[in-house]
């Protein structure tokens, strides 16, 4: 079963010269696999990201969410269809700072009024498995950044979407908070089965996946796969990237 089928995809973006930004993208995402999206800044990530979370209309093309095209619904159902299926992680987090991380959490089930008691136990059940039960009750400008990542990462499996779209999630936090995000990332992908799929620059944040999908220019350029040997894998990564050249800040200096 697939959760993500995009098929010929195609964005461009209007204007007095108009700007092809994907071209003829195709990438299938099976149930429960973790999917990592590298390439030189400029290279469409985040257009492919926005199209696939049905933020932006593709120009021509097909994105499949378990086999139905979100993009026929009408607006409502739409929005409705983002809340309940697809789970976000910013770089910058998005947490409401006045608000508790608990409330944080339970946000995205607040929208769809769910059952209070059911709601406050899938967040501490989800909390514990983060290592943020202890900081439930705090406001979220209290917390590191490591802490407000992983707020951010519960707030977004709360209501066990489809599909798990992270932007960058690892951006803002130093090497430890880094490292202990995506291996708490890549726990819930294998013990919940939580496809996910993971837009970053660093070749340590992208060694978590499955595989890793490069793109240049709009297009597919390469793809490896991790297999059984991460070390092995972020080599490959790095080499892929060394390959793809691009301008020095966007592969900023290697983690591992
Ligand atoms: N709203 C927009 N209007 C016009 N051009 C855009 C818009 N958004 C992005 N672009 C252009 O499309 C290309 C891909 O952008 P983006 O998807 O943000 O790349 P990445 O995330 O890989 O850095 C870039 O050249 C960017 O300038
Ligand atoms: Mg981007």
């Amino acid at each position: 079963m697939n959760v993500l089928e995009v098929k010929g995809l195609n964005k461009i973006y209007p204007g007095n010269v108009p700007y092809r930004a994907l071209n003829d993208i195709d990438l299938t995402i099976a149930k429960g696999e973790f999917v990592g999206i590298m390439g030189p800044s400029g290279s469409g990530k985040t257009t492919l990201l926005n199209v696939v979370s049905t933020i932006d209309r593709p120009t021509s093309g097909q994105v499949l969410l378990n086999g139905a095209d979100p993009f026929r619904l009408l607006p409502e159902g739409l929005a409705r269809f983002r809340r309940r299926e697809l789970g976000f992680v910013f770089q910058a987090f998005n947490l409401l700072d006045t608000m508790t991380v608990m409330e944080n959490i339970v946000l995205p089930l607040t929208l769809d009024r769910s059952k209070v008691d059911d709601m406050l136990q899938r967040a501490e059940r989800i909390a514990e498995k983060l290592g943020i039960a202890g900081i439930l009750n705090q406001r979220t400008y209290e917390i590191s950044g490591g802490q407000a990542q992983r707020t951010a990462i519960a707030r977004a499996l709360i209501h066990q979407p489809q599909l798990v779209l992270a932007d960058e999630p690892t951006g803002n936090l130093d090497s430890k908070s880094a490292r202990d995000v995506m291996e708490l990332m890549s726990a819930l992908n294998k013990g919940e089965g939580a496809t996910m799929l993971l837009v970053t620059h660093d070749a340590m944040a992208a060694s978590y996946c499955d595989r890793v999908v490069f793109i240049k220019d709009g297009r597919t350029y390469s793809e490896v796969h991790c297999g059984d040997n991460r070390n092995a894998f972020y080599q490959k990564i790095l080499n892929v990237l060394s390959l793809l050249g691009g301008n020095g800040h966007e592969f900023p200096t290697v983690r591992v």
